[in-house]
C-alpha cells in the first residue's frame, strides 16, 4: 500500500495541542473548573438578541471587518482611539495573532512557569521557542511570578496575565508600568481577570504612552459571555497593529457577537453585580476552605488556588467531588499537584461545594 503522504509543514508537524478544561453538556453539573461567570449575562444581551431575530439582512451580509458596533463602544468606554483597538474572537485570538505577528525562531517568548498554559501552544504553533521563569515564594503566594526575571530573559515578547492565571496573583500597576517603560521587549499584559482586581488595576490607561505594551481583554468573565467568544486588544503601536491586522481573518468577529457584547458593555450595573457576586463568593470560599484545612493562596481573580488538607490528596478530592457532580481543576504532574483550583460560583454553587467537601473530608 502507498504510504500516506505528509502534507504538514515543519511547524505544524511539531504543533502542540492545548487541553481546555472539561466542558460537560449534561444538566445538573456544577462547573467550577474553567473560571466562567457565576451569573448569566445582562438582560440587555437577551433584549438585543431578541431584536435581531428575523434580521436576515444582518446575517446575509458579512460582518463589519473591524467589529463595529463594538469597536466604537469600546473606544468610547476606554477613551481610546479606535485605531488602538482590535476586536477579536475571544482574547485567545488576540494572543494567537500577537504570536504570529511577532515571534520567529530567533525571537522567543517568555512567561512565568505557572500561568495560562495556552501560551505554550500558541508560541510553539507560531514556530518559536518559549522560556519559562521560575516561580518564587512570597507571603500568601508560593507560586509568585518573578517580574525581574521575565524582563531579564532572553526573549523578545513577555506574556503576563494580571492577575496571573491559576495562582490569582495581582501585580501592582505602578510596578508593571515602571518595568515596561524601561524594557526593550514587547509586554503582553493579559487582563482576562483584571476587572476582579479592583478599580484602577488595568494597564489600559498606559497604552498611549507605552509603545511596547499590548493589553488583551475578554468578555468571557465579567460579562458572562464565554460562549460568545469576544475579546479585544489595545496597543498604541501603529506598526504592530498593522502587523496584527495582516494576520487577522477579514471578518474575525460575527455580526451577532459584536452587537451582544456592545449590549453587555452598556450595562454597567450588571457588570458590577457579576464582580460583586464573585468578590463575596471568593471571601466565603476562602473562609470555609481555610476552616476545612485547605491552605488558600491570595487571589485577585475569580478562582482560588488551594493546597489540599493533609488528610486527603488533591487528586482524590477532585475525584470525590465528581460523584457530587462538581467539577474543579486539577493540574496533575505539575509543581502544584498538591493543589486544586476552584472557580468562584454562584451563592448556591459555593454552598453545595462546601457541603460536599464537608461530607468528603468528614469521612476521613
Ligand atoms: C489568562 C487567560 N487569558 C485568556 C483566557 C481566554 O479568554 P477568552 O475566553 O477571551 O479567549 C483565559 C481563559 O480562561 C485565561 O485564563
Amino acid at each position: 500500500m502507498q504510504a500516506t503522504p505528509d502534507f504538514l509543514n515543519a511547524v505544524t508537524r511539531n504543533a502542540a495541542h492545548y487541553t481546555p478544561g472539561e466542558q460537560v453538556n449534561e444538566p445538573g453539573w456544577i462547573k467550577l473548573n474553567t473560571n466562567e461567570s457565576p451569573l448569566p449575562p445582562s438582560p440587555r444581551v437577551f433584549q438585543a438578541l431578541a431584536e435581531l431575530v428575523g434580521n436576515g439582512d444582518l446575517l446575509k451580509k458579512y460582518s463589519h471587518p473591524l467589529g463595529e458596533p463594538l469597536l466604537s463602544a469600546l473606544a468610547e468606554f476606554h477613551a481610546l482611539d479606535k485605531s488602538a483597538l482590535m476586536v477579536t474572537n475571544g482574547s485567545d485570538e488576540a494572543l494567537a495573532l500577537i504570536c504570529r505577528a511577532t515571534l520567529e525562531p530567533s525571537r522567543a517568548a517568555v512567561f512565568p512557569a505557572v500561568t495560562y498554559s495556552l501560551y505554550k501552544t500558541l508560541v510553539a504553533n507560531a514556530g518559536a521557542q518559549y522560556r519559562e521563569t521560575a516561580m518564587i515564594e512570597r507571603v500568601g503566594q508560593p507560586y509568585a511570578a518573578d517580574l525581574e526575571a521575565l524582563e531579564a530573559a532572553d526573549a523578545a515578547v513577555v506574556f503576563l496575565p494580571n492577575p496571573n492565571a491559576i495562582t490569582g496573583e495581582y501585580f501592582a500597576r505602578e510596578k508593571l508600568v515602571s518595568i515596561v517603560a524601561a524594557s526593550q521587549k514587547l509586554w503582553v499584559v493579559d487582563e482576562a481577570y483584571n476587572d476582579f482586581a479592583g478599580a484602577g488595576a488595568s494597564m489600559l490607561a498606559h497604552v498611549q504612552e507605552l509603545s511596547n505594551l499590548v493589553v488583551t481583554r475578554t468578555f468571557s468573565k465579567t460579562y458572562a459571555l464565554a460562549g460568545l467568544r469576544v475579546g479585544y486588544l489595545a496597543t498604541s503601536n501603529a506598526a504592530l497593529m498593522n502587523g496584527l491586522m495582516a494576520h487577522k481573518d477579514s471578518y474575525n468577529e460575527d455580526a451577532i457577537a459584536t452587537r451582544l457584547a456592545a449590549a453587555a458593555l452598556s450595562d454597567r450595573d450588571w457588570h458590577r453585580r457579576i464582580i460583586n457576586t464573585v468578590l463575596s463568593g471568593r471571601e466565603f470560599l476562602r473562609a470555609e476552605l481555610s476552616a476545612m484545612g485547605f491552605t488558600v493562596y491570595d487571589s485577585a481573580g475569580n478562582y482560588l488556588l488551594c493546597k489540599a488538607p493533609a488528610k486527603m490528596p488533591a487528586a482524590e478530592i477532585v475525584q470525590a467531588l465528581r460523584s457530587f457532580k462538581i467539577l474543579i481543576r486539577y493540574y496533575s504532574g505539575s509543581q502544584f499537584s498538591d493543589c486544586v483550583r476552584i472557580s468562584v460560583g454562584s451563592e448556591g454553587e459555593n454552598a453545595k461545594l462546601i457541603g460536599s467537601l464537608k461530607q468528603i473530608l468528614g469521612q476521613r
